[in-house]
């Protein structure tokens, strides 16, 4: 007889019986999925040789223009840890999903490529890419070069390279404060909210950036349940119907074992 993994004892029947039932699922992921592959999440990712700086200050429009070289020294560095890092339980779990549900929508608000490599096809990056730079100037793509950025060896700084086109600088293809969201992304948001979604998972995300942090209420609005996971309390725990405290690598692969058993 096989031993039966462990299952935390609080994932309630009504929530499988919802999720085997379900349709079409939303899956919400923010920096929580990825902080179990060793990436800081958004508000913590001041370490080390950053630790002097505010994530908020380096993530906008006129840091680049201010110092081009601190900023992209900045994403070049968490590109470097990015490459170096594995999709985690929790990226597998919801590929797992994706197969026993008719439908499945995942939107991140990551700039990684997680889920991509742990084999979700095709996510929705919200908040743009570190893997899609682009020019500051022109906004023409700029393909960055094969390999792992080195750690600068000359302090933070990495002067960005040059568009191709037009000689200006390449930025980060990362949505910056103040910045709209990627139209086509937006599209498909609202699009899979408006397509009978009966549960969405908001998972690893504080829900404080918006419009991201809205989709959830918008889904509860159409209908869906919303389940959270998260070890720590957010502002959506009044509108979620279940709150799954833990981590998102512990808890996402035993909802799916308890929902599906495998
Ligand atoms: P945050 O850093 O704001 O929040 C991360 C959330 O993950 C917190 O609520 C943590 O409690 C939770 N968390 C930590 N470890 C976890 C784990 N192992 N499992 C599950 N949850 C865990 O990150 P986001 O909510 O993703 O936007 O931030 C949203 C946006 O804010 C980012 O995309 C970024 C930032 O502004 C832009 O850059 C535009």
């Amino acid at each position: 007889m096989r031993p039966s993994p462990a299952m935390p004892p609080d994932i309630p029947e009504q929530l499988l019986c919802a999720l085997r039932d379900a349709r079409h699922v939303i899956v919400l992921t923010g920096a929580g999925v990825s902080a179990e592959s060793g990436i800081p999440t958004f508000r913590d990712a001041m370490a080390g040789l950053w630790e002097r700086f505010e994530a908020e200050n380096l993530a906008t429009p006129s840091a680049f223009r201010n110092d081009p070289e601190l900023v992209w020294g900045w994403y070049e560095w968490r590109r470097m840890q990015v490459m170096q890092a594995e999709p985690n339980p929790a990226h597998l779990a919801i590929v797992k999903i994706a197969l026993h549900v008719p439908r499945l929508t995942l939107i991140t608000q990551n700039v990684d490529d997680l889920h991509e490599r742990a084999g979700s096809s095709t996510p929705i990056h919200l908040h743009g890419s570190l893997f899609h730079p682009r020019c500051f100037a022109c906004a023409r793509p700029y393909t960055l070069p094969p390999g792992t950025p080195r750690e600068p060896t000359n302090g933070r700084r990495v002067a960005p390279p040059k568009c191709s086109h037009c000689g200006g600088r390449v930025r980060p293809g990362v949505v910056w404060f103040g910045e709209s969201l990627p139209d086509h992304a937006w599209r498909a948001v609202t699009k899979a909210l408006e397509q009978d979604c009966d549960v969405l998972l908001s998972i690893g995300t504080s829900s404080l950036v918006y419009p991201a942090a809205s989709i959830p209420t918008q889904a509860c609005e159409h209908g869906a349940l919303v389940v959270q996971i998260n070890p720590a309390a957010t502002e959506l725990d009044e509108i979620a119907s279940f709150n799954l405290r833990g981590r998102a690598g512990e808890v996402l692969p035993a909802l799916v074992q308890a929902t599906w058993k495998d």
